[in-house]
């Protein structure tokens, strides 16, 4: 069985590739042809327009995948099984409890729990924007849209997140015929909301429109509308002075933080809709340097996991920085508690760890530091400044959105939501 299924995942992952290596060739050397497809998109239109779900003014227009365009009835089906936790082998946990909305789709845990108690090497990334994203994951070149997150999240093994792999025939018979002795309030019409959602499919309850339907939850997570947004577009908004002067150091060519969290999305990995060439950086930033040689502790390597270069040790996508104060602890192990550290560590120009902790070493002088961590003196005011800029990067409509919350009310929404 196991065997089976694992088979079964590789045969649909490699005919999702398949797919999108083909929308790459077709695409290839004509741009506009990507543009004119997207803005027939079912869900997503600018600001001001009539679509279902408006984009903030100046966001560009998401890529759907060919074999997965948007719809409303695959948002709501991704909706209810986001939240569901009957979609867990063991009926534990959903997508939810280690993305809360509260905490704009983090956990706040140092790594990560899986629905079998075993940890996750690595902290649950906030899904603000998950959709531009150039890859997916801390230091994943391999996962490259949402689909394949999903299938890798179900059938992930090391460690076991929802934990499907084995129990595949199950798991979709869960959703065919929902048992009412499963939900405290009445069960999601699993075979409606399927069949609204993919009414061409011959078979509509597969791997397949599962992963599809989370997909198109996951990428109605968009987030534009802080109050640093807002100041930007000259609309009414509450950023204070200190998190404008904040900006100004941000932006900085003191500080630096600009070339890595860059652009719209504060992050220099993103794809969208009119590009051709989705950029992925993938970038050091001095966290460690075990033994001097520049390591990384065992089960973190970054990109070398998947390039095996020696070059991309602790090589890791700079996330998103929309939302961040809600999302502590930071970095991709959750080593960083508190904002006020992270501008520590980068003031430093990387951090220290002293013996005799084995992972002692000084990330300043880690051989594969970027360029542009190089430190820099910052005085408590404008330490604070920073921090409140940080803070005016906090999207209130986003982590109070009823369109993204828990429509069994088993999640809290944060206490400041009204
Ligand atoms: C056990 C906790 C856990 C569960 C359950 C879980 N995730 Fe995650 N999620 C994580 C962690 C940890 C990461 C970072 C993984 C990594 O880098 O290897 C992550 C990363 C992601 C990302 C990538 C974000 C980015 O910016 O690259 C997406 C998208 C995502 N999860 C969606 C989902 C969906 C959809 C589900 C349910 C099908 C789900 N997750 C269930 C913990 C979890
Ligand atoms: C060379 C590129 C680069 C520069 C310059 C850079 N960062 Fe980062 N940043 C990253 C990467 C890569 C990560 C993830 C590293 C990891 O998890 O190991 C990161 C992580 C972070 C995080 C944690 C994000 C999270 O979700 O946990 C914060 C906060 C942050 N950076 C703020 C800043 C600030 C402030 C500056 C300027 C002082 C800055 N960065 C400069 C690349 C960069």
């Amino acid at each position: 069985m196991n065997l089976l299924f694992s088979k079964r995942s590789i045969e649909l992952l490699i005919s999702i590739l398949t797919s999108l290596v083909l929308a790459g060739c077709a695409d290839s050397g004509n741009d506009v042809s990507q543009v004119e497809t997207s803005s027939k998109s079912a869900v997503f239109g600018e600001c001001g327009s009539t679509a279902p779900l408006q984009l903030p003014c100046g966001f560009p227009l998401p890529r759907e995948e060919d074999n997965n365009r948007l719809s409303m009835a695959k948002v709501e089906l991704g909706r209810f099984m986001f939240y569901d936790r009957n979609l867990s082998f063991n009926k534990t946990q959903s997508c939810a409890d280690c993305h809360l909305q509260e905490k704009a789709f983090t956990d706040g845990l140092t790594v990560s729990v899986g629905s079998a108690g075993h940890p996750h090497s690595r902290n649950a990334m906030s899904m603000t924007n998950v959709v531009y994203n150039g890859t997916m994951n801390w230091a994943n070149n391999q996962v490259v849209n949402l689909q394949q997150q999903a299938l890798a999240v179900i059938t992930n093994e090391a460690p076991i997140e929802l934990g499907w792999s084995g129990h595949e025939v199950e798991m979709l018979a869960r959703l065919s015929t929902p048992l009412a002795q499963d939900y405290s309030t009445a069960p999601p019409d699993y075979p409606t909301l399927f069949a609204n959602a993919f009414p061409d499919e011959a078979e509509k309850i597969t791997l397949f429109t599962v992963t599809k339907a989370f997909a198109a939850f996951g990428s109605i997570m968009i987030s534009g509308d802080s109050d640093f947004d807002k100041e930007q577009r000259s609309e009414p908004n509450t950023m204070t002075d200190a998190a404008k002067r904040g900006r100004e150091l941000f932006f900085s060519e003191q500080l630096e933080c600009f070339h890595c969290h860059a652009g719209f999305n504060f992050s220099d990995s993103v794809d969208h809709d009119g590009i051709r060439f989705t950029q992925n950086s993938f970038h050091n930033n001095a966290l460690y340097n075990i033994g001097g040689v520049g390591l990384y502790p065992s089960d973190n390597h970054g990109l070398r996991e998947f390039t095996l270069r020696p070059e991309d040790e602790g090589k890791f996508r700079a996330p998103t920085l929309r939302n961040i104060a809600l999302t502590a602890p930071y970095m991709h192990d959750g080593s960083i508690a508190t904002l006020d550290e992270v501008i520590d560590h980068y003031a430093r120009g990387g951090r220290v760890i002293l013996p005799p902790d084995p992972n002692a070493g000084d990330g300043a002088l880690n051989p594969n530091r970027s360029g542009l961590v190089n430190g820099f003196v910052i005085s408590t005011n404008e330490r604070l400044d920073l921090i409140a800029f940080f803070e005016s990067l906090t999207d209130w409509k986003f982590i109070c959105r009823n369109d993204l919350s828990d429509p069994f009310g088993n999640t809290q929404k944060h206490t400041l939501c009204p």
